[in-house]
């Protein structure tokens, strides 16, 4: 038997032993998951809720009330972690008024031991803990947790496998996130996520491409290709040719080459991806994405730091120039691209004189986004054991600075496409004007519109009749 047969096993066990419960109750039972971190944990969670649905949990939007709550947690920064242990403090009281809940915790601040231990310790009554590398594993944990006492703890450290077509139950009907790969092996000084997601596994083009397939047979119009670098997908399977490990029916493409065979699909309207690691965007990248009618023009590129003395010490592999050139070539290949970025303010070491380089980086670029951290210290990372760390006050500062040009630089893009008439998904009904909804354009920005919640799903032509600084309110034409 393959895992996802006896995954499958393991939900049709789930099942009865789910259906003498409701039997015994007189009601279902239901779930609620919270996520915590980015779009690869938002995916997972889809994952997760397709698993319970299929055991017979019902969706439950009030967390006190579900029979089972799960946090799908995230630990790139100190103030994700304090969340969660914030917030399962208050689950104790839970506990006591429903004998039937369990508590469940996954996701990447389960890959670290400290994280475990204290789990363990404070909140004893937590039922299951399992990790990032075995989330298609959900119904194998559960049937333990059923049938056995005490906190179930699986976690793995690494892991090879990938488990394909277990069931997933989207957020969206209209778009998905798809995993293109798995892990990230290049170890920024500061970042944790390559203990705690393992090294790159990519997907075989070809479940990649059956995945979307099926995706648009159910409706699906948007897909956001999801990695931690889509830039490096393929090539553990190079290394593996390499080294004669590969297995005879791995086709073996670069991302480029991925987005061409995903633009063939029938039916599939626009395509996203994230994140592009500015040290290997290739060429052929940006030529793809110019002549694809498919490809949404815009461009996450994390900058972290316009400094280029920090971002060799972030192991990021480039300077400062190299970053401004390729955002150039960028902006000039493809006129109408958005760019957006993550910045780091705060990393050991950082001085005015560095935060000067990325508010320059700013002005240069012009982004029509960006995402600015202040620095947090992983423990385990290269960054944490420097004696150097700022002090909380000078980040503050440098933060406020970086924070107000980016701001001020994304509102000036912003306001360029007033008046223009641009293609928009519509997500949703606009939760704060009546008879409005909202549409997400390809430069990712979102504008209001008068509109029904029919049009929920369908891509329109909106005419941008005033920027509102962030975003547009328009009307259909
Ligand atoms: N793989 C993506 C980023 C994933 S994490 C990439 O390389 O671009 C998302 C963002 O979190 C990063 O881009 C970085 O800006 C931020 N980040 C990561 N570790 C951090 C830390 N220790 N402190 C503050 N921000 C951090
Ligand atoms: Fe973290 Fe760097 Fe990997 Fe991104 S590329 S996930 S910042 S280690
Ligand atoms: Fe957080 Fe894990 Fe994503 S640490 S940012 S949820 S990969």
């Amino acid at each position: 038997m393959d895992e996802r047969e006896r995954q499958l096993a393991y939900i049709e066990k789930c099942r009865e032993l789910y259906e003498k419960k409701v039997e015994e109750l007189g009601r279902k039972l239901s779930f609620h998951v919270t996520t915590f971190g980015c779009q690869m944990n938002a995916r997972d969670s889809e994952k997760l809720c397709g698993i319970l649905e299929s055991i017979g949990y019902v969706q439950e939007d009030e967390e006190e009330k579900a029979d089972l709550i799960l946090f799908n947690t995230c630990t790139v920064r100190d103030n994700a972690n304090q969340r969660v242990y914030g917030h399962l403090g208050v689950l104790k009281k839970y506990k006591r008024l429903n004998p039937e809940l369990k508590i469940g915790i996954c996701g990447c601040m389960m890959q670290e031991k400290t994280a475990v231990e204290k789990i363990r310790k404070s909140y004893p009554y937590v039922d299951i803990i399992f990790g990032t590398h075995n989330v298609f594993k959900l119904a194998e944990i559960m049937y333990h947790s059923y049938t056995s006492e005490g906190m179930i703890i699986d976690l793995w450290e690494e892991t090879e496998q990938i488990v394909e077509d277990l069931p997933v139950d989207r957020k969206y009907s209209f778009k998905s996130g798809v995993n293109i790969m798995f892990g990230c092996n290049n170890f920024c000084s500061y970042c944790i996520v390559p203990y705690v997601r393992g090294r790159e596994r990519s997907r075989r083009p070809s479940d990649i491409v059956t995945e979307i397939e099926k995706l648009v047979a159910d409706g699906v119009v948007e897909v956001m290709l999801l990695g931690q670098n889509v830039n490096s997908y393929g090539l553990d399977f190079v290394k593996k040719q390499k080294n004669g490990t590969l297995e005879e029916d791995v086709e073996v493409i670069t991302f480029p080459e991925l987005l061409k065979r995903i633009e063939k699909i029938d039916g599939l309207k626009r395509i996203r991806f994230m994140t592009s690691h500015p040290k290997d965007l290739s060429d052929e990248l940006i030529e793809v994405m110019k002549n694809s009618k498919k490809i949404c023009h815009h461009m996450h590129l994390p900058l972290q730091s316009g400094s280029s003395r920090l971002l060799a010490d972030m192991n990021r592999h480039y300077t400062k120039e190299q970053y401004v050139e390729l955002a150039l070539k960028l902006r000039r290949e493809i006129p109408d691209i958005a760019i957006t970025t993550d910045i780091i303010v705060g990393y050991p070491g950082e001085t005015k004189e560095d935060v000067d380089e990325t508010l320059d980086v700013i002005r240069t670029v012009q982004y029509d986004n960006a995402f600015t951290f202040q620095y947090s210290k992983r423990t385990g990372t290269p960054a944490a054991a420097r004696e150097d760390q700022v002090e909380k006050a000078q980040v503050q500062e440098q933060f406020d600075r970086v924070l107000s040009l980016v701001q001020e630089t994304s509102k000036a893009r912003t306001a360029l496409l007033e008046g223009q008439v641009l293609s928009a998904l519509v997500e949703d009904v606009d939760e704060q004007q009546e008879g409005y909804v909202t549409g997400r354009l390809g430069n990712n920005n979102c504008v209001h519109f008068p509109g029904s919640i029919a049009l929920i799903g369908s891509i329109v032509e909106v005419k941008l009749t005033k920027c509102m600084g962030f975003y547009y309110i328009g009307e259909m034409v």
